[in-house]
């Protein structure tokens, strides 16, 4: 079943009716001010930090679900009768429902009782205002007597003391309006130069501040009882629930359209904090300009084209025509986005991520990158350095930052021994794909000691010496807390049920060690011993080499099962992810990472560890993260058996790992089996079973729930996750085929026969590829012949041109003639 369409032109996903399975969200803005928007308009929004500066409040865990958002109340003066055009919160049968979620903005409407309304929300690019542009149509013979009244509710900045503090907060919350403006000034009195305006273009018959006043006791955003009762009473609250409602009064003939702007902008100002008594007054002067400049609909409209254009700019870099639209529409623009998303908020705020807790993850933001990197280069350079100011000197990470502070977040600390290569492969894919070799010689400090600065070369040094100086007694890498499966906590054996794993003590860790992070270390060094080789960094090329095949050793050695790559040994040295096992006996994450750091492709282990996957972690919803579940408790494994069989990382179809498992199916050369694998995951593919998918189609959830779970095939946490780049990745470098390398971009598709032929436009290093692939004699895999404006080149790897022009290139797969 399905609750909407891609609207693929428009690059809209198209939802035709409110009450899909969970609210299924958008983002709005991005670098500074981002909103989480559902299509009944739910959601909030803050300032850079969800935790610390939260302008409006959201209730998780609400019910009904998704309560709180940006709201707009019609009501019909003739008789009072009054809807929501966001169906929420009023939920009446409305007419021509629809949400499109567009690239940074979303566009919800529909018709009452011959009232057509439609509201357009964005944030301007470079600004730290969303919009909210509403126009309002009489479709009735007659003219129409109508009052508006916008809702929303103030958040007191910090989203944490917002929700437990109520002792203080119900004193301290402060609100003015000034010439019709609502501005939210809590604690400006004090420590705090920042606030937030609400302002509307209209005229105000009256507003609201008092959400009491507004929504009166006892009753919900349902049946306000300012808008029941078609009056307002220009309340103005301290302390209590602050609320911006601005009431408009409109008289519109048969036929006649009205556009009417809302704003709620974000500002700082300049002067010195703290003020003290008489500066408790925000300096609006600033607020005023922006928010004058708004106001108009020319203004509003020329702002969304900008941003539609810079979106469009943006996923040129990469556009691809396959014969499969599920692949072109993720491709050419939803992971694309998503990945863009994700790179912007981490892991902080989605419908599943409170904004409160997990900041900037150090693993997530490098990977988050891979798929971001081509689109907004030069905000992937800063991110780079960014993350390797906060590690530290050891070569160690703290594994979450928060983004106002950049400190690194001490509660969960350090130790998750795979963070620190993640830098290394995040920086080779920024150095591929820009070429630009000056960020080696960034000097950054660590997060440790501010008065150590070194060059970002020397910090991914440190990051692979931190494996090298933590081996096991197999020469393995010790896992710390945890490699990239946070759940697989092998050293904290916690069995107090009020204190997290994640941040319980963690034993001595001198036993406990991944494979996962053996293959890892692989690909991150290999990348690493080319840098330095580039580098006239001899000695260290050497070291590195030398590492990597010791690593390879201790794999071959001591990390294979017989049928499978071994997952890990725990704290007492006994294996995990065995056949000796009861349960756990085969884990997806090393059967990946192995053959893609190239271990076992020519043994023929790789070929059995995946055909493994193919037995028995394989379904029809994707690849299962492990098999069997865990139906017992196994607290010397950490968190993972916390989960019910089938979900999350005990066994869930953890989307994340799946690409790993197509780019390995590509190392072998299985383009059928790596195509399906992908498909089995794609959002898009899955639009059909919304029922069951119950997320958004149009991006990936972090977990399928496999089949051991009661509900197989249900997603959950969309948006925030590693899946996007990681899928993105493989379909576009290693199915079809085209990866930057350090010396320019390679082609080596791996399709399945039946792709007879597909294009890839490609912008990279200044210049832009528009390849055809042609696949006449149905091979998967090699390359005949390449001409790159019509002329043969020697090799895959084509030339950097630079010159700001396109260059035609065809590609002929088959045997090399
Ligand atoms: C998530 C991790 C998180 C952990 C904390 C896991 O299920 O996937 O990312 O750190 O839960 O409980
Ligand atoms: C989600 C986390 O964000 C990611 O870093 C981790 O690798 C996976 N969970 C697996 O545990």
């Amino acid at each position: 079943m399905r609750y909407g369409h891609f609207d693929d032109r428009r690059r809209e996903y198209v939802i035709v009716r409110p009450d899909t399975p969970l609210p299924w969200i958008n983002y709005l803005g991005g670098d500074a001010f981002v909103g989480i928007i559902s299509n009944t308009a739910g959601g909030y929004s803050f300032y850079r930090d969800a935790r610390l500066r939260r302008l409006t409040r959201y209730r998780y865990n609400d019910v009904p679900v998704d309560g709180n958002g940006r709201y707009v109340y019609v009501r019909d003066e003739e008789d009072g009768t009054y809807w929501s055009p966001t169906w929420q919160p009023t939920r009446r049968d409305l007419q021509g429902y629809s949400c499109r979620h567009g690239l940074g903005y979303t566009v919800i409407g529909a018709s009452y009782v011959g009232i057509d309304a439609e509201t357009t929300y964005f944030v301007p690019l470079d600004e730290t205002l969303e919009i909210w542009s509403m126009r309002l149509t009489n479709c009735r013979d007659e003219p129409a007597r109508l009052s508006l009244y916008s809702a929303v509710e103030f958040c007191l900045w910090n989203a944490l003391e917002d929700a437990t503090n109520f002792q203080r907060n119900l004193n301290i919350g402060e609100v003015a309006v000034e010439a019709g403006v609502i501005v939210h000034k809590t604690e400006y009195r004090e420590r705090r130069n920042h606030f937030a305006t609400f302002a509307c273009s209209e005229p105000l018959a009256g507003f609201e501040t008092q959400r009491d006043a507004f929504l009166g006791p006892y009753r919900g955003w349902n049946e306000p009882v300012a808008v029941a009762r078609g009056e307002t009473s220009n309340s103005l609250e301290v302390g209590g629930f602050p609320v911006g409602v601005h009431h408009v009064r409109l008289d519109l003939w048969p036929g006649a359209s009205k556009r009417v702007i809302f704003l709620l902008g974000y500002h700082e100002d300049r002067r010195e904090t703290p003020r003290g008594p008489g500066g408790e007054s925000p300096d609006m002067d600033g607020a005023r300009r922006t928010i004058e400049r708004y106001l108009r609909a020319d203004v509003v409209d020329e702002a969304l084209e900008r941003l539609r254009a810079n979106w469009d700019r943006r996923l040129s870099a990469l556009q691809v025509a396959t014969p499969e639209p599920d692949v072109d529409r993720m491709i050419n623009t939803w992971t694309a986005y998503q990945s863009a998303v994700a790179f912007n908020v981490s892991r902080s705020a989605s419908r599943y991520e409170s904004g409160i807790g997990r900041g900037i993850g150090f693993r997530d933001a490098n990977q988050d990158l891979l798929g971001s990197v081509h689109m907004i280069p030069e905000k992937a350079r800063a991110r780079i350095l960014d993350l390797a100011s906060t590690q530290l000197v050891s070569g160690g990470a703290y594994h979450q930052y928060q983004p106002l502070t950049r400190q690194g977040n001490d509660t969960i600390g350090t130790g998750f021994n795979d963070d620190p290569l993640w830098l290394i492969h995040a920086t080779a894919a920024y150095l591929k794909e820009t070429g630009d070799w000056s960020v080696l010689d960034e000097s950054v400090a660590y997060g440790d000691d501010r008065r150590t600065s070194e060059p970002l070369y020397d910090h991914l040094i440190r990051a692979a010496g931190y494996t090298l100086d933590r081996l096991g007694p197999h020469g393995l890498p010790l896992i710390g807390r945890a490699d990239w499966n946070d759940c697989l906590n092998l050293n904290s054996h916690s069995r107090d049920p009020d204190e997290p794993f994640q941040t319980a003590p963690i034993r001595d860790g001198d036993t406990a060690e991944s494979v996962f992070i053996a293959g890892l270390f692989c690909i991150a060094c290999d990348d690493l011993a080319e840098i330095a080789r580039r580098r006239g960094d001899a000695a260290a090329e050497r070291r590195l080499r030398t590492a990597i095949g010791a690593m390879r050793a201790a794999v071959d050695r001591h990390g294979w099962d017989g049928g499978w790559f071994l997952r890990a040994y725990d704290a007492a040295g006994e294996k995990v992810g065995s056949h000796e096992n009861g349960e756990g006996q085969i884990f997806i994450e090393p059967q990946a990472i192995c053959p893609m750091a190239g271990i076992g492709l020519e043994d023929g282990r790789a070929t059995s560890a995946l055909d493994a996957v193919e037995r028995r972690l394989a379904t029809e919803h994707g690849i299962l993260l492990l098999q069997p579940a865990y139906t017992k408790y196994r607290p010397d494994l950490g968190e993972i058996s916390s989960y019910p069989p089938g979900y999350k990382e005990n066994g869930s179809v953890f989307c994340h790992t799946n690409p790993w498992v197509v780019i390995a199916e590509c190392r072998l050369g299985r383009a059928d089996r790596a195509w399906d694998y992908a498909l089995r995951i794609n959002p898009a593919k899955r639009e059909r079973i919304s029922e069951i998918h119950r997320c958004e189609p149009y991006v990936y959830a972090q977990t399928i729930v496999g089949r051991d779970g009661r509900d197989h095939g249900r997603a959950r946490n969309s948006w925030l996750t590693g899946t996007a780049s990681w899928a993105y990745v493989a379909m576009t470098q290693w199915i079809l085929g085209v990866r930057p390398t350090f010396d320019g971009l390679e082609i080596d598709p791996c399709v399945p026969a039946d792709v007879r032929e597909y294009r890839v436009v490609r912008r990279f290093r200044g210049a832009t590829y528009d390849i055809r692939v042609e696949n006449p004699d149905g091979v998967a895999r090699g390359v005949r012949g390449i001409r790159v404006d019509g002329e043969e080149i020697d090799g895959s790897v084509l030339p950097v041109f630079d010159d700001r022009a396109t260059h035609r290139v065809t590609v002929t797969l088959g045997a090399p003639s």
